[in-house]
């Protein structure tokens, strides 16, 4: 059995919140390669979107190794020394623990894991998000494992056409519940339309029983209790055979949904699907992106990786995405292109509500 394990932090920006200065990405790689050589991991690879670093890696310790954890969180240590060396922005912004406790998960990095029995042939995506938060994959994971417009193999392949099982976190009280597609879909629908809540965090394949994909769901604003930076999550889809094709799992990105997030992570803007290249959101800090990082796995190396949206066939994606933006913008500091006062509780409104709270008169 082979374990990928994407475990992503944003421990600095260059400029601001806009990318990654390129040493800190050195650093990553040439310590996961040392991680490699001690025998920790069969093989890794360092990426980034915008501001976070992703560490990709394979090994065969299972998922919430403690090692591979420790590994991770070491990283991240290092990378925030380098990054407060350079003064880089929010240096260490998502490690929210003091220490590391034997799991990265609450501490603050974000980590999607699967344990897989590596097939004959093992395409895999990495999905890296920036600007956006948790949650942002239900719609994508939606329209991949249940919606037969985007993926026709669930109705003409016959090893797809069970559907699959869609394990759904309630961020807030910690509950998960699985719920099988097509048949329970509209019961799905009514959970992940409502991402701030509740997260898709693992897909299974109904015929096998195999996982499918795994994104990470944790929520940095639950975890501290206030605004801290966005989760910019990470996902894995395997493709083809009992999954969808690789196409399949790209298409849902043809559409820049909306998606919470960009400017001080209090926004909603469109998700841009862009090459690693274009992964620097500048405007208006944004908009939100996501990079897909295509693999094929063999023994556990990442074959890899291809920037699968490096592709004219998604710059109407691009050019939608840029036209939202512009008119969401003009709405200013006004919902929907402000996030509801719900989410704003992590922000400025509980120190501007405290301010105000003498000057509240009853109505006359
Ligand atoms: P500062 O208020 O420190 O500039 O931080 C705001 C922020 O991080 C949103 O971009
Ligand atoms: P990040 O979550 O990517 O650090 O962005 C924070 C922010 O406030 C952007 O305006
Ligand atoms: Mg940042
Ligand atoms: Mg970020």
């Amino acid at each position: 059995m082979i374990t990928v394990s994407a475990i992503k932090a944003d421990i600095g920006g260059y400029v601001g919140h806009t990318s990654m200065h390129p040493d800190i990405l050195t650093l990553g790689q040439e310590e996961l390669e040392k991680a490699r050589q001690r025998g920790l991991l069969v093989d890794a690879h360092a990426s980034h979107c915008g501001d976070d670093l992703f560490l990709i890696m394979t090994h065969e310790r299972g998922e919430n190794d403690q090692e591979v954890h420790r590994m991770a969180w070491g990283i991240f240590v290092k990378g925030t020394e380098l990054a407060k060396k350079l003064k880089l922005y929010g240096a260490g912004q998502d490690l929210l623990a003091d220490a590391f406790s034997g799991t990265i998960r609450g501490a603050g990095p974000g980590s999607a894991e699967m344990e897989i029995d590596e097939r004959p042939s093992e395409p895999i995506i990495v999905f890296m998000g920036d600007k956006t938060s948790a949650g942002s994959f239900n719609l994508p994971f939606y329209k991949m494992y249940a919606d037969p417009f985007n993926t026709a193999g669930l109705i003409i392949a016959e090893n797809l056409h069970q559907g699959f099982t869609f394990e759904i976190q309630d961020v807030r009280e910690h509950l998960q519940i699985s719920l099988n597609t097509p048949e329970e879909a509209y019961d799905a629908l009514i959970l992940i339309g409502a991402p701030s809540r509740y997260a898709v965090k693992r897909v299974y394949a109904r015929s096998t029983g195999e996982i499918a994909a795994v994104s990470s769901t944790d929520k940095l604003s639950l975890i501290a209790g206030r605004y801290v930076g966005k989760d910019d999550p990470v996902a894995v889809a395997r493709c083809q055979g009992n999954f969808p094709a690789v196409g399949e799992i790209l298409e849902p990105f043809s559409t820049p949904y909306l998606v919470e997030g960009w400017m001080r992570g209090s926004h909603i803007g469109p998700w841009m699907p862009v090459a690693l290249r274009d992964a620097n959101p500048s405007r208006f800090d944004g908009p939100p992106r996501v990079v897909a990082l295509g693999f094929q796995l063999a023994g556990g190396k990442l074959v890899g990786p291809r920037d699968m949206f490096d592709d004219p066939a998604f710059d109407r994606a691009r050019t939608e995405a840029n036209r939202v933006a512009d008119y969401l913008r003009k709405h200013g500091p006004f919902e929907p292109h402000r996030l509801p006062l719900e989410e704003m509780e992590y922000t400025t409104m509980p120190l501007i509500a405290k301010k105000l709270a003498s000057r509240w008169q009853p109505m006359a």
